[in-house]
């Protein structure tokens, strides 16, 4: 691998432009080069706005050392198997929902591969990213791939199975926060607030309850902290857990994992 590896992605929706505006940051990244299917309107402003480069990727892959596949999981089959016949000393890696790094290899033998499961703070850079490599991925991928991961937030290398498990905490469950968001909006509206209002309230509670945890507290003492045994606080989480909060949430989680096998298959 290059000092300064090149960057070809096949793909340039949203996924791909949270990685490489992040990328573009990093003195340790040669070119990038985007492609997609057909929507060259969409690679012109890309390239407008990034000042990346744009090609057909058949065209251009020999010149680039990563190759980046960010389009849907059921464009990979057909991707791969052209791609087959195109890789030489490539390091191939795919952000796609369920594409881990066996699959890369059975259509990709003795190519290092690495599968990333990003969330959609991506864009913002603030992605709880999930990472797997294939077994024939080297310290000097590892760094490269460091540092795309690191263009859109954090990362934990995980196995295969564990990101199929753990997409569901990462990937899912931010909805299931802006649904817990929601609500609460709703609640806060029914005291009389504008919509805006409760939703500054909401928004800047979580932004800071999330900050305490990001700030290294565990959850438990944080929840205490609040918590006067006895108090208004405490009844408030009396209706969650009698509501049974905690088993709802990993029914949550376990309904998650139940579909995404199901779709698999
Ligand atoms: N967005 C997220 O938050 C998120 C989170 C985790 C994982 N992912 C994964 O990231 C991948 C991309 O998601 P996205 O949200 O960026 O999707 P998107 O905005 O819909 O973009 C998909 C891109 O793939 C291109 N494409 C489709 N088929 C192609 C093909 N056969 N050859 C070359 N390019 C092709 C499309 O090109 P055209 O527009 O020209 O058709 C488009 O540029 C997906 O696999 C998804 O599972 C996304």
């Amino acid at each position: 691998m290059l000092k300064k590896p090149n960057i070809l992605f096949i793909g340039a929706g949203r996924m791909a432009e949270a990685i490489f505006s992040g990328l573009k940051q990093s003195d340790t990244i040669g070119k990038i080069t985007i492609s997609n299917q057909s929507d060259q309107t969409r690679l012109t402003h890309l390239k407008e706005t990034y000042n990346v480069e744009t090609g057909i990727w058949q065209e251009v892959i020999s010149t680039h050392d990563v190759v980046i596949l960010a389009m849907p999981p059921a464009a990979h089959p057909n991707v791969l198997k052209e791609l087959s016949s195109k890789v030489t000393d490539h390091f191939v890696i795919t952000v796609a929902a369920g594409i881990g790094p066996s699959i890369l290899e059975a259509s990709l033998p003795g190519v290092p591969t690495a599968w990333i499961m990003p969330n959609t703070a991506a864009d913002i850079g603030e992605s709880m990213s999930l990472f797997a490599c294939g077994s024939e991925v080297k310290e000097e991928h590892r760094e490269v791939l460091q540092t795309i991961l690191d263009a859109i937030g954090e990362s934990e290398e995980l196995s295969e199975e564990q990101i199929h498990d753990l997409t569901a905490v990462t990937g899912s469950a931010p909805a299931f926060v802006y649904q817990f968001a929601e609500a609460l909006e709703k609640s806060a509206q029914s005291y009389g607030l504008s919509s805006e209002v409760a939703r500054k309230l909401v928004m800047q509670m979580i932004f800071g309850s999330a900050s305490m945890l990001k700030d290294g507290r565990k959850a438990g003492d944080l929840r205490d902290q609040v918590t006067t045994p006895g108090g208004a606080t405490a009844a408030g989480l009396d209706v969650l857990e009698n509501a049974e909060f905690s088993q709802l949430l990993h029914k949550a989680v376990l309904a998650v994992n139940h579909k995404a096998s199901e779709q698999a298959k």
